[in-house]
């Protein structure tokens, strides 16, 4: 079974507003009730300090120790139902156990994944880490398990059984059997033990890949030109490059920075090279014809014209604007893009976030969320008291996720603001799935939003900027995703979906938090409480189509760098490839003696779908522009969304989930063309 599941997901905190507190809310209130709420959360834990609870309420948890605990009785129970999965005669019985089976592995190395990166004891992070491997372990050696499958396949093969299962019950089967295939399980012993050793290999160069694509690349000092050394990091006689310093505005700084922080690395392009190879080899293996098997054929690299022209207007932009910046290279170049671009929209738009971040304290953005979500699915949030010990740290904020009618739906843990030692990272964890347990009762979902907001600091709240506020709307797309999902299997619980399908909720949300009439409903000066004039948002708004096309041609770039590595072997060096594929889709040129694809991590977690972010923007697009962009409160849409998308997780099929909403199969085309839209729409001239 698939247990490690991330998101690029962060998070909030903040509190529900029980009706009283909803009705009279101003900036102030929320304001003060959040500072409140911080208040009595303090108190709260340093007086109850007798009934200590373990993270997440898990009792073992009390301390790093209770890893092993928690990881020892999860294995109990793994023993336990692997053996009543291969004795009990095939039935629902079989798909329910496996989910069980699944479930009491996932809580364990969910939570642990989470932990192991988020905790700010290090003792924590080291058992959880430890937990992850052993646990890791254990589903390899599972997912090889003749006898495991076996069960299995009496079931997907005995037509009378199956005439008896709900269509979602025989989803989840064939996804857990699907696990199986692909770990070799069909193979003979002499093929299926090279599997298992190929699986370990990958994992060994996943490792190894992932820390690698973050290293800074040195250079002696001396070769750097003296005037610009400060702005990098000096180690004794060498000048330590970790990243592409895409933002400065001087031109030598990001031209050094794109050469150094790129130059190739032998032994890290030699690991690409046996990760993709390794890769290939258990996809024949286990026999798919490439590692992208399952890629789609027509992605929109296929069908790239209209995408192109649009880009060609940006770089034609672009190069009026290097223009104006007196430089000796008249071209624009890799290291230009994204500092051109944001020198058009600071041209053409003054939108510098401090004008806007004091309208967007974080409390005011949660009681925004807050009220749209009531308006669209009736679905309010509560502050929760943790019991003691529950927290990894004291600035997390428990939310409980009520709906008005049914009642508790699940947990959200805002773990929102920065620390040091917390990755600088926007994401969402599953911490423990949805699922109808054996005794009627449904299990809550519990996750975890991880984001990194400025801490409030004496009288200030935490001011968000435009682009905060865009990923806290992101990231609690998905936390509804997983809130709202009342699948009966925890296997396909909220985000556990198609990976293509993952981020569709999350940039939906984006589409909201760009909306006046969204922003207007809670956007207020957190001094003044004067509301966000309209001019500020429409200006936020056409900024961010500024050079939009060109940043979507490079998604395009690295989606297809991502398919032509999986697809089949070229007996060709990856820079190569790179080479061939950024003219091809792209339009900046190559440049000598780089290798960017070293830093492109995630090839190893998207592995062949990449491709997935640019399909879910598209249908994201689609379902604004159809369902929500003419009245973004519409309960009757809102209702329609909860029910044919949300409500399913990974349980349904994407394609009939975008039928169901759409009332119509969408083809290559209006995928293209929902792109295309965002990039045109009205451009006009800017308001200054
Ligand atoms: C190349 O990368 C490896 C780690 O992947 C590192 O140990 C080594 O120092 C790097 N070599 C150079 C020359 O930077
Ligand atoms: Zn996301």
């Amino acid at each position: 079974m698939i247990i490690i599941f991330f998101l690029c997901i962060g998070k909030c905190m903040e509190a529900s507003l029980n009706s009283l507190l909803y009705e009279k809310t101003l900036m102030g209130d929320v304001q003060t009730f959040w500072k409140g709420f911080v208040l009595l959360c303090k108190i709260k834990v340093s007086l109850s300090p007798l009934c200590s609870q373990g993270l997440f309420g898990v009792p073992e948890l009390s301390g790093p120790a209770g890893f092993q605990m928690a990881q020892h009785q999860a294995l109990r129970e793994a023993e336990f139902l692997v053996h009543k999965a291969c004795t009990h005669p095939p039935g629902a019985v079989t798909v329910e156990t496996f989910d069980q089976l699944s479930d009491s592995l996932c809580r364990v190395a969910d939570l642990a994944d989470f932990i192991k990166v988020a905790h700010p004891d290090a003792a924590f992070r080291e058992a959880a880490e430890r937990t992850c491997v052993e646990i890791g372990t254990l589903v390899e050696i599972l997912n090889t398990n003749v006898d495991l499958c076996q069960s299995l396949k009496n079931l997907l093969g005995n037509e009378a059984v199956l005439a008896t299962l709900d269509s979602d019950t025989r989803r989840v089967a064939e996804l857990f059997m699907f696990d199986f295939e692909i770990s070799g399980i069909h193979l003979d012993e002499s093929k299926r033990s090279k599997a298992v050793a190929l699986n370990v290999k990958l994992l060994d160069l996943y490792h190894e890949f992932l820390s690698g694509s973050q290293l800074p690349n040195a250079i002696d000092k001396q070769v750097l030109p003296e005037h610009i050394r400060h702005c990098f990091s000096i180690d004794g006689n060498r000048v330590q490059i970790g990243g592409l310093h895409a933002d400065s505005p001087n031109e030598l700084v990001r031209e050094a920075a794109y050469k150094i922080f790129l130059y190739p690395n032998t032994s890290l392009l030699l690991c690409l090279d046996e990760l993709l190879a390794g890769r290939h080899e258990l996809a024949t293996l286990v026999g798919y014809e490439s590692f992208a098997h399952r890629a789609l054929k027509g992605t929109m690299a296929k069908t790239p014209g209209k995408i192109n022209r649009a880009t060609s207007r940006d770089f034609k932009m672009m190069k009026e604007m290097k223009k104006k910046t007196h430089t000796t290279n008249p071209e624009v170049m890799p290291w230009d893009h994204a500092y051109l671009s944001s020198a058009i929209r600071t041209e053409m738009f003054n939108i510098d976030p401090s004008i806007y971040s004091p309208y967007f304290s974080l409390g005011a953005c949660m009681e925004g969320l807050n009220r749209l979500f009531m308006q669209l699915v009736g679905v309010y949030f509560q502050a929760e008291q943790p019991k003691m010990g529950e927290l990894w740290s004291e600035d997390v904020r428990k939310l409980a996720v009520v709906h008005e009618t049914e009642g508790l739906l699940g947990y959200i843990y805002c773990d929102f603001f920065r620390r040091p030692d917390k990755p600088h990272q926007d994401c969402h964890f599953t911490i423990r799935g949805g699922r109808l347990r054996e005794d009627g009762v449904y299990q809550l979902p519990v996750v975890v939003l991880m984001l990194s907001l400025p801490p409030p600091s004496g009288r200030t709240p935490s001011l968000l900027t435009p682009s905060m506020v865009e990923n806290l709307f992101h990231e609690m797309g998905h936390a509804m995703h997983s809130m709202l999902g009342r699948t009966l299997y925890q296997h396909v619980t909220g985000t556990r979906c198609s990976t293509d399908f993952a981020e569709v909720p999350s940039i939906l949300m984006e589409y909201f938090a760009s909306d006046y009439r969204v922003l207007s409903q809670f956007a207020r000066h957190y001094q003044t409480g004067e509301p966000l004039p309209e001019n500020l948002v429409s200006r936020l708004c056409e900024s961010k189509r500024v050079c939009s096309a060109a940043d979507t041609q490079l998604q395009i770039f690295y989606a297809a760098l991502d398919q032509v590595y999986h697809g089949k072997p070229q007996y060709r060096s990856t820079t190569d490839i790179l080479r061939e594929v950024q003219e091809k889709f792209y339009g900046l040129p190559y440049v000598h003696d780089t290798a960017w694809q070293l830093r492109f991590s995630h090839l190893v977690g998207y592995g062949a779908k990449y491709y997935s972010y640019l399909m879910s923007r598209a249908v994201a697009s689609m379902v604004w522009r159809q369902c929500f962009l003419q009245d973004p409160f519409s309960r009757v849409m809102g209702e329609h969304y909860h029910r044919e998308m949300l409500a399913h997780g990974g349980g349904k099929e994407p394609v009939l989930m975008v039928q169901g909403m759409l009332q119509k199969t969408p083809t290559i085309e209006d995928f293209v063309d929902a792109l295309v839209l965002d990039l045109n729409a009205n451009v006009k001239s800017p308001v200054l």
